[in-house]
């Protein structure tokens, strides 16, 4: 986003060159660059990997502004007196007339010649002031809280705290361990109020079941009366929350987040393809979270197909080849499954076999099955159709992962069509 402008010989200042291309130059800690105007000042700050922390900001939520943590020093040019042309420096920028209090990055955009400071007493003292401000009633569960690890607040209370309370006073007490869905709970006394999970429900999954209720430092997260956080996309409550005040019933509690490795992958239960990361210690899958692609899921994922990694390691799983012998199931190993597979398929002719296979497969695989079928002598090959409802957000109706696949290795518009008819050969050929 950035691009850094510099002494030119052009004649042009640099307030010209920046708005023949819809940018603005802005001063960040002494530089300058260029952003396209209407960025905000925070993701400007980002992209130059000028840090600036937050809590309640999210890119993909509306802004209500409302932790002060993302607060910078922020500068313009002095008007000039009228009639008057204002001054400029050798480069052919206006001098900063620095603000003498701090402005919020998020809620506020770049400008021509404006000027941000992330860092600075003023800056420090006020973060110190925030950070201040949120932990005075916050528990100190840091030891048995499931955030820890991956906690906004504990983080940025070692970057930008005082290290030390001042508060001598009893702390506010509000509901811990509340059950207010089926997949998530709430420790109200995490909770900074930064209203992430609020505007989630309202904007993205456009269920708006959550808010707060009472005033001050008595404020409490809360569902609605009658109501239960019971929507398919509940747990991306728990993603975005910054503290360990929503927390996911599965993956509560069973594993330290430093432990697990993280595999980023692609969710296999609907043809949408949400990108997804895989979180696993060992040969063990913890949980599964949203990997941000915005030209597929965004930043979500719905609760349904990132719990559905359990039959991995359920008991109904099939690992091994079996053989039906004599009425019950044995297993065997690849070779001896392999070898009567053949033997079986060798008293039949090409035109009597088909192959039904799954738009669940790789690319990798489907390919190999028309391989197969080639060798085989055989045109019958198909998928199988896994219908459902389209949630009209992420979910497809189309449950198998890779029909696209299916459709585009076999020349198939598609590849499940085949299947009623080998269906009805195959009953027909049972005496
Ligand atoms: S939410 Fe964060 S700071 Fe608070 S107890 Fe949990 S880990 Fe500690
Ligand atoms: S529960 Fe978490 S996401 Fe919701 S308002 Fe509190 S801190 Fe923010
Ligand atoms: S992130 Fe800007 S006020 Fe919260």
């Amino acid at each position: 986003m950035s691009d850094s402008p510099t002494a030119t010989a052009e004649a042009k200042l640099p307030k010209d060159i920046a708005a023949e291309m819809g940018m603005v130059n802005v001063q960040i800690d002494g530089v300058w660059h260029r952003f396209p105007k209407g960025t905000r000042m925070i993701e400007a700050c980002r992209s130059v990997k000028r840090a600036v922390p937050y809590y309640c900001y999210h890119p993909k939520l509306s802004v209500p502004g409302n932790c002060r943590m993302c607060m910078v020093q922020m500068g313009m040019p002095p008007r000039p007196t009228p009639g008057q042309e204002p001054t400029r420096d050798e480069n052919g920028y206006e001098p900063i007339g620095w603000m003498p209090r701090p402005a919020i990055s998020c809620a506020n955009t770049v400008a021509e010649n404006m000027g941000i400071r992330t860092t600075g007493e003023l800056i420090e003292k006020c973060r110190e002031g925030v950070m201040e401000f949120l932990l005075i009633n916050h528990p100190l569960d840091c030891p048995i809280c499931d955030q820890a690890g991956e906690c906004r607040l504990q983080e940025q209370s070692v970057g930008y705290g005082r290290g030390v309370s001042r508060f001598v006073d009893m702390k506010v007490k509000k509901p811990k361990n509340v059950d207010i869905g089926p997949r998530i709970r709430l420790d109200d006394e995490r909770c900074i109020m930064c209203s992430r999970c609020i505007r989630f429900m309202d904007e993205v999954a456009g269920d708006p079941v959550l808010g707060f209720t009472q005033r001050g430092t008595h404020t409490t997260l809360t569902v609605h009366p009658g109501r239960l956080l019971d929507n398919n996309y509940s747990l991306n409550t728990a993603d975005i929350c910054p503290v360990g005040a929503l927390t996911s019933n599965d993956f509560r509690f069973q594993m330290r987040v430093w432990f697990l490795k993280e595999t980023p992958s692609i969710d296999v239960n609907c043809g949408t393809g949400c990108n997804i990361t895989i979180h696993t210690r060992g040969n063990t899958i913890h949980r599964i979270t949203p990997r941000q692609n915005d030209a597929v899921n965004s930043n979500w994922m719905p609760d349904s197909h990132r719990l559905n990694f359990h039959y991995i390691d359920g008991d109904a799983r099939l690992t091994e080849p079996m053989i039906l012998e004599g009425g019950i199931h044995r297993a065997a190993t690849w070779p001896e499954a392999l070898t009567k597979t053949t033997a079986a398929l060798s008293h039949y002719a090409p035109s009597e076999i088909a192959i039904i296979a799954s738009a669940r497969m790789t690319n990798e695989e489907l390919f190999l099955v028309r391989a197969l079928a080639g060798k085989i002598g055989t045109g019958a090959f198909t998928t199988v159709p896994r219908e459902g409802e389209n949630d009209g957000l992420l979910i497809a109706a189309d449950r198998n992962p890779n029909t696209t696949g299916a459709k585009l290795i076999w020349g198939s518009e598609n590849p499940s069509a085949p299947l009623a008819s080998l269906s009805a050969k195959a009953s027909a050929a049972v005496p």
